[in-house]
């Protein structure tokens, strides 16, 4: 007897790409997705940026810095036919060697529920694999703690690091 390949189909394939993980959480009516390969609307991330409470950025400069991310990670709620975009970060760097992650977010409602764990899990996982061993986050002060709680080193002595704001 000849067997067919062992091929059941994986429904999120289509809508999440080949790079996209399950997020396992408490509330199990809700599916949430990270993915690297789902392209992200502008328009729904200036929405995510606004319930976090983040100033707006005109939307053309939006686009060109994920263009240039070297990867866009987003948390979707799981809807068949609408995802909707509940979380967000990226990277740039030279995808070799060093990245600097910007733009960590849960949109409120989800917040709370280990999704910014998996988040950065996810994220870093990512640059690994890539070979990047060295990255960098800018906290906001009142969020330091989320990332340090997951292993993330303060920059010590404030001696590091140098910031240039165009004026
Ligand atoms: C920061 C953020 C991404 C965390 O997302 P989240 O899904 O709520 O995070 P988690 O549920 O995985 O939280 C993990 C742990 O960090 C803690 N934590 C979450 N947000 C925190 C914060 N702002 N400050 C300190 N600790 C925080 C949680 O209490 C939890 O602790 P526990 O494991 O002891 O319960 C989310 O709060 C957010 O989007 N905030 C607004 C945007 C922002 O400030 N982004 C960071 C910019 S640097």
């Amino acid at each position: 007897m000849i067997r067919a390949p062992d091929s059941t189909p994986d429904p999120l394939l289509s809508l999440y790409g080949e790079r996209h993980r399950l997020c396992p959480i408490p509330n199990s009516e809700l599916q949430l997705v990270l993915s690297l390969d789902r392209q992200i609307d502008l328009i729904e991330l200036e929405q995510l940026c606004d319930a976090v409470g983040w100033s707006r950025r005109p939307l053309r400069k939006v686009r060109k810095a994920l263009e240039h991310s070297l990867l866009c990670v987003g948390l979707w709620r799981h809807d068949t036919r609408l995802p909707k975009l509940v979380g967000f970060a990226r990277c740039t760097g030279d995808g070799v060697v060093a990245a600097t992650v910007w733009d960590v977010a849960v949109h409120p409602l989800y917040q709370g529920a280990g999704l910014g764990t998996q988040l950065m899990a996810f994220v870093l996982a990512e640059l690994q694999g890539l070979g990047v061993d060295r990255v960098t986050l800018f906290a906001d002060p009142h969020v330091v703690e989320f990332y340090a709680a997951q292993g993330w080193e303060l920059e010590p002595l404030q001696r590091r690091c140098a910031f240039w704001y165009a004026p």
